[in-house]
This record gives structure tokens, C-alpha cells and sequence, in this order.
């Protein structure tokens, strides 16, 4: 992976090119001043040119001119619309640039971009490193990513910067760690194999995990998750993470991530088109395991409780049926008029058994819930729902903050009405409308009044080409950041 690190002053030389973010409209930048001679100049004739506008999207690579070294520019667009995502956007560009030509290590200039330089710092450097992530199991293994290092020349607040680029750093990992699960197909990604690798990393990082399996399931009476799993082979798995476990007097929080590790859509299966893409549907389940890694990794002071409940959905001779009825683990019955709405199925003993057993401040879930998010928000924003709105706020707000939007969806008790079942307490499917906002209801209804939020994810956890230049085809790693955000916001605020 990319290292992230930050020093004061300009760049002395050491790195194979220097980042120029350059905004539209702004002829001179203040970070020029810090170049030599012969870049200053080559710049601003490539500016005075029009060849380069600071249009955001635009990268130029300017070759190395004599002892000066090469320089990239960057742009970032208009200032007044600049965020997070374009800082983040700007480092992947200018990682892309330089991985082209073969080199090792690159400087960015962050005077003048914004009075906030540790938020420029992490996200560019988040992008820079991300930018450098493929998966692939081809026999003529990918030339190893030549990109080392981003080193970040900063003025002042030094340590709020390194901090910055820690954080960066240890983000960028922890992404790359889902991606690599979500991008993993069903026949090595199965529920034994993802609570396998849940524990080595536990293991590694000195965070406590129990496994549940099928017997104690069935002990347990979680018929939720046990209905789905019975059309597979693949036994079911219930991964339980804690980190600073025992800790009573750091707040808690809990998380919990839908991990079906291949949705076919059971009986009710789903068209052949496209059907592959579902290896992915335990990108919930994956985000949730790597941010309790992060966690950790990053020593957060608060007892952060993660739940993946993880099965593969099939049709398989003694699956689940249309109008079968099951026992949750609440105690509640469920009639199933689809078995392709499953996420909702295991996430009711998983949100049970949370609350059964934690005592947090909040619980948030994270799923590839619905196909329908993405006809409402497309794949750049996450759906966000909840009975708990300063929650939902300062999970709003996390996501501006990492660059990961989401949009509030109004879950109101119009919609708790539609998830009441005819002949069972609760159905599984209430028809098309709403139907992102209805998912969220039966979850709600698990939840009960504890504080909850819930993140629908169909939309953001896939890249199928039209990401940003941080993103590879194929899976995101979406939601790490913003989760993190949000746990630093909590015990910041
Ligand atoms: N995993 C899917 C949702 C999904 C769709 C995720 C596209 C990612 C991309 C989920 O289990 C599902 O099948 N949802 C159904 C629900 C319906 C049967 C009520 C859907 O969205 O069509
Ligand atoms: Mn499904
Ligand atoms: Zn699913």
C-alpha cells in the first residue's frame, strides 16, 4: 500500500513529481511559490496556454525539466464548490498520472487549497493511495502497483496533519480489505470463509470475536437467519466483533452488516442477468468487520459492537418458500412473500440479537437492501433511515465529511403500517412503492426503541465504471470512512 506522510516546508527534492492543485478561475496559485524556477514556469505557461484550466477532472503531467522533476497538475474545480469528494477525486487523479509513468513517490503542495489542511490531507492522500488498488486473480499477476509514497508539504498545525494522514493511511487499508472481500466470488467468499477471516484479523488486532454457528442458532430459535440459510449447503454464520470489550466506561455503539454471501433470490429467484454482481451482497457485513479492524487500529475510545449475520441465499431442495411463515428470534412471526427479500430476514435476529445483548447509544446497519435505492439516489449516495434523527444527522454529516454522501428518506409510520402481515405479525414484501423505505420498516420494527439508523447501500457499494478515479471497477469499499466519522464525531462531540 501507499504511505501517507506529512512535512513542513517545500519540497526538497526528493520526490519523482510534485501535485499542483490548481482551482478554475485562479491564475496564480499559492502553492507555485514553492516550486523552483523552471516548474513555476512550465505551469504557468500550461495555464496561460488554456492547456490546463483547473477544470476539476483535469490532470497534466508536465516531464521532468532538468534537476527540477516532473509536475502534476490537478484540478479541483471552482472553489466555491470544492468539498471533500473533489480532494479526494484530485488525489486519485494525480495517482493515476504518476502510476502511468512508472514512478515512486509524489509531493503535494497544500498551501492556499483550504483553510482546513488536515481535511485536505486525508482525503487526498485517501484517494492517492486508493487510487492504486485492482483485483485481480489473472496467472499474469498485474505489475505490482510502483506507487510508494505521498508526502504532503504543509505550512503550519503539523501534528493535526500527520494525524490526518494516519488516519488516511490506515483508511485506505481497511477500504481495500472490503473491496477485496466484496470483490471475492461466492465459491471463496462463503459464510464459513467470511467469519474465518473475520477472526485472523481479530486475532491480529486485539479484538474479541465469537462465532455463532448453525447448532447454536438452532438453540438460540433464530429462525430469521436459519429460514434463509436452509437453501444451502453453506451453514450460517453469526460474527460477533467487540472491540475494547469490558470497557464500561467508554460509550458504546454497535454495527451491524447484512453479509449474504451470494443472493440467487432463493424460489424466488432472480433473472440470470446481472446475477453474478450479487457476490457482493455481503458488502454491508464486509464494511462492518473492517471498520472494527480500523477501530482498533486506530485505538478510537469507544466499545464499538459489530454483528454480521451471514448466510448464502439459494434455492435449494428444502429452502424457504413464498408464504412460508417463520419464527425470528423476537418471538415475532414473518410471513415470506419473496425470498429474495432475505437481507431483511437476517437482519431481524441480527438487530435482535443486538438488542438483546448490547446496550449501545446507537445501532447502525449497513445493506445491500434494495434495488430500488438506486432508482432513487443512483450510485453515489447511500439512503439513510432511522428513529433516531440526531443520529441520522450526524451520520449525514459524517458522510460530507469522508466524501461519502447519503440522503435521508422519510420512514414515518405510514410506512411501519405497510410491513404488518396478514395472517403473521409482519411480511417480508409490501409491494413496489416505497420499497426501499418498507425494508426499512420491517428492520425498524426489530430495532425497537432503541436508537437506530439504518444505511441502504445497493447503490454505493459497486463500481461498474462510472466511479470515481479512486475506484476500480467492482467493489467500492464504501462506508469505512463515513463510518469512522461518525464514531470520531461521537466521542469529539
Ligand atoms: N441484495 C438485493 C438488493 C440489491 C439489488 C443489492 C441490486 C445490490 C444491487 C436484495 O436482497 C433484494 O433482492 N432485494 C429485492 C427486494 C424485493 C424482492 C422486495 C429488490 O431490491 O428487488
Ligand atoms: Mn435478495
Ligand atoms: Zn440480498
Amino acid at each position: 500500500m501507499v504511505k501517507c506522510v506529512v512535512k513542513l516546508g517545500a519540497p526538497g527534492g526528493s520526490e519523482d513529481a510534485i501535485v499542483v492543485p490548481v482551482y478554475s478561475g485562479e491564475k496564480t496559485s499559492k502553492a507555485l511559490q514553492q516550486l523552483s524556477r523552471g516548474q513555476k514556469t512550465a505551469v504557468e505557461s500550461s495555464i496561460k496556454r488554456r492547456a490546463f484550466t483547473g477544470a476539476r477532472g483535469q490532470a497534466l503531467f508536465l516531464f521532468d525539466s532538468g534537476k527540477a522533476g516532473s509536475t502534476v497538475l490537478v484540478g479541483l474545480g471552482s472553489r466555491k464548490t470544492a468539498s471533500t469528494e473533489t480532494f479526494a477525486d484530485a488525489g486519485g487523479r494525480a495517482s493515476r498520472a504518476m502510476a502511468l509513468h512508472k514512478l515512486k513517490a509524489g509531493a503535494v503542495l497544500t498551501r492556499g487549497v483550504t483553510e482546513d489542511t488536515p481535511a485536505f490531507v486525508r482525503a487526498f492522500c485517501k484517494g492517492f493511495a486508493l487510487a492504486q488498488y485492482k483485483y485481480s486473480l489473472t496467472e499474469k499477476a498485474p505489475a505490482a502497483a510502483t506507487l510508494k509514497k505521498i508526502t504532503a508539504y504543509v505550512d503550519d498545525n503539523h501534528a493535526a496533519s500527520v494525524a490526518a494522514a494516519r488516519r488516511a493511511e490506515v483508511t485506505a487499508e481497511q477500504v481495500k480489505i472490503v473491496r477485496d472481500m466484496v470483490n471475492a466470488p461466492g465459491n471463496t467468499m462463503t459464510p464459513t470463509i467470511l467469519a474465518r477471516q473475520a477472526r485472523a484479523m481479530c486475532k491480529e488486532h486485539g479484538v474479541h470475536c465469537q462465532v455463532i454457528g448453525k447448532a447454536e442458532m438452532e438453540k438460540k430459535k433464530m429462525g430469521a437467519i436459519l429460514a434463509v440459510a436452509k437453501g444451502s449447503v453453506e451453514e450460517p454464520k453469526m460474527i460477533v466483533m467487540h472491540h475494547n470489550r469490558g470497557r464500561e466506561d467508554l460509550p458504546m455503539v454497535c454495527l451491524v452488516g447484512k453479509g449474504v454471501t451470494f443472493d440467487s433470490g432463493g424460489i424466488s429467484i432472480k433473472p440470470w442477468n446481472g446475477m453474478w454482481e450479487m457476490k457482493g451482497d455481503m458488502a454491508g457485513g464486509a464494511l462492518v468487520i473492517s471498520t472494527l479492524i480500523a477501530a482498533a487500529r486506530l485505538a478510537l475510545p469507544i466499545q464499538l459492537v459489530g454483528i454480521v449475520p451471514s448466510v448464502e441465499n439459494m434455492p435449494g431442495g428444502i429452502a424457504m418458500k413464498p408464504g412460508d411463515i417463520i419464527h425470528s428470534y423476537s418471538g415475532k412471526t414473518i410471513e415470506v412473500l419473496s425470498t429474495d427479500a432475505e437481507g431483511r430476514l437476517i437482519l431481524a435476529d441480527a438487530l435482535t440479537y443486538a438488542g438483546k445483548h448490547f446496550k449501545p447509544m446507537v445501532t447502525i446497519d449497513y445493506a445491500t437492501l434494495t434495488g430500488a435505492v438506486m432508482v432513487a439516489l443512483g450510485t453515489r449516495i447511500s439512503g439513510v433511515m432511522g428513529n433516531s434523527q440526531n443520529h441520522i444527522d450526524g451520520l449525514i454529516a459524517a458522510g460530507l465529511e469522508s466524501g461519502e454522501p447519503t440522503w435521508q428518506l422519510p420512514l414515518d409510520e405510514y410506512f411501519y403500517d405497510k410491513v404488518r402481515g396478514d395472517i403473521a405479525d409482519y411480511k417480508n414484501y409490501s409491494g413496489r412503492n416505497g420499497s426501499t423505505i418498507t425494508a426499512a420498516a420491517l428492520l425498524g420494527k426489530f430495532a425497537g426503541n432503541n436508537p437506530w439508523v439504518h444505511m441502504d447501500i445497493a447503490g454505493t457499494f459497486w463500481n461498474d465504471g462510472g466511479g470515481t478515479p479512486y475506484q476500480a471497477k467492482g467493489a467500492t469499499g464504501y462506508g469505512v470512512d463515513l463510518t469512522l466519522s461518525f464514531l470520531e464525531g461521537l466521542i469529539g462531540g
